[in-house]
Order: structure tokens, then sequence, then C-alpha cells
């Protein structure tokens, strides 16, 4: 696992966007996967900065929220569209959102995963992590090898996401999710992760126990990880946490 601190939120925009553009000039065609939220969006942001042909790259959200109505501005399809297929200028034909108004949400969620494999899988995926642990929608509890599906959220999730509505009953009680065990199919995982609030538990899912208590704690068994976190998020892991230590300019990598 690499772990690259730095000092700010939107520095790890710019190292996870220095890695995302480094992968796609290398694989032209590259499946990226999407996360939404607040911590990725400093990725988008910078990435948008580089000169690199977007032209064939594709893309699979995480996520999205099951019951809002099509072109609800807080849908992931919506968030998706403004803050990254604008944005980067990619095809939109060729990024994908689970769909959360589907007649039948389960069967959505069991054809977007195949559609997953269909694409070859997932070069790189963007992800973040909740005040819980969650990755993706996977509250705790979630099976280390569950498969894309409709989960309930929790009441802290529900809370932490309420400030993009305009109140708390409107979040919406059900979504569907890529399960841990699609996330852990994706070749490289970019997990970036901001503010003292997400120091306690990116440290119990980095150096704790691999539990599904604690869903980012899988993390830990895949192959090719990489954490950019900001110093704050980074103050609770213990020393010796980055196995290897790079050195990028304005990071301190290698905890
Ligand atoms: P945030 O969400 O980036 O908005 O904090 C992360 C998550 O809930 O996975």
């Amino acid at each position: 696992m690499e772990i690259f601190v730095v000092p700010t939120a939107s520095a790890t925009g710019s190292v996870a966007a220095g890695i995302l553009a480094a992968v796609i000039r290398s694989k032209p065609d590259a499946v990226l996967g999407l996360a939404t939220g607040g911590s990725p969006l400093p990725i988008y942001a910078a990435l948008a900065g580089h000169t690199v042909d977007m032209s064939r790259v594709s893309g699979f959200a995480l996520d999205e929220y099951v019951g809002l109505p099509a072109g609800h501005p807080e849908s992931y399809a919506e968030v998706v569209r403004r803050e990254v297929t604008e944005r980067l200028q990619l095809d939109p034909a060729k990024v994908a959102v689970p769909d959360g108004s589907a007649a039948d949400p389960e069967r959505a969620a069991a054809d977007y995963d195949a559609a997953i494999r269909a694409a070859g899988g997932i070069d790189v995926q963007i992800l973040g992590i909740g005040h819980n642990g969650h990755l993706a929608f996977n509250e705790p509890g979630s099976a280390l090898d569950s498969r894309t599906r409709v989960e309930v959220l929790t009441e802290r999730t529900r809370a932490a996401n309420a400030r993009y509505f305009s109140t708390a009953e409107e979040v919406p009680l059900r979504c569907i999710t890529q399960g841990l065990g699609t996330i852990m199919e994706a070749r490289h995982l970019l997990l970036v992760v901001n503010g003292v609030d997400k120091a306690g538990i990116l440290a119990a899912a980095l150096n704790g126990p691999v539990t599904a208590d604690c869903p980012a704690s899988v993390l830990q068994r895949h192959p090719h990880v990489t954490v950019v976190a900001d110093e704050a998020a980074a103050s609770q892991l213990a020393p010796g946490s980055g196995r290897v230590a790079v050195r990028v300019a304005g990071a301190r990598a290698g905890v």
C-alpha cells in the first residue's frame, strides 16, 4: 500500500489527479471507477487541468440513490454529469451510473455488476471513506465479497448526506452500490481522504482488523492500493502504515 500525505484537501486532488493522468497516458482507453461525495471533487478539478486525451476513457460510478426522480440534481447521475463528465469532457455515452429509478433495482444492480465485467473491469477505482467506514454505500455489516446490490443507508450516512438536500427527510432510504467484492476486482484502488473527522476511521481501516464492521478495512487485502490523505486525516495512522515510500512534490509519503 502506498500512502501519500499532503498538506491540504486540494493537494489530495492534485496528487490523485497526477496518478490518474499517468494511467490514462499509458492506457488511453482506461476504465475509471468514479466516486461522488466531497472527497473526490478536488481530483476532478485537478484532472481537468491536465492535458490528457480523455476521448477513449470510460467510467462506472460507484453508487446511486434509489428512488430519486430522473434528473434530480443530487442523483449521482447528475453529480457525475456536472462534476466529472462535463468537466473532463468525457463522452457521456461511456460513463455508466447504476439505474436508481429502475422498476426492479435489484435487477439493475446485477446488470450493472455484469456490465463492469463485460467492459473488462475497472483499471482505477476512486474511493472515499465514510465516517462509519463505509466504502461506496457498503455500510458496516456488508459482506466483504458482496456484489453490486440494493442497500439500505444508515441514519449516519443519511445525516452526512443531508447537506446536499433541502431537508434531511429528502435523503433517500436506499441505494444501489457496487459491492465490496466488485470494488476489490478493480486493478488499482485510489482512496482519497481529508479532514480530521476521518482520522479515526482511516486508522481503523488501514491499521485495524479486516472486518465487515469497518468495510474499508477490506482494502488491506487488495494488492494495489494508493491512499492520498491530507495531514489531518492521516494524523492517527500508525507509523509504518505506508510500506512503500514514494516522494512527490509537496507530499510526505510512507507514514
Ligand atoms: P465524503 O463521503 O467524501 O463526502 O466525505 C465519503 C463517503 O461517504 O464515502
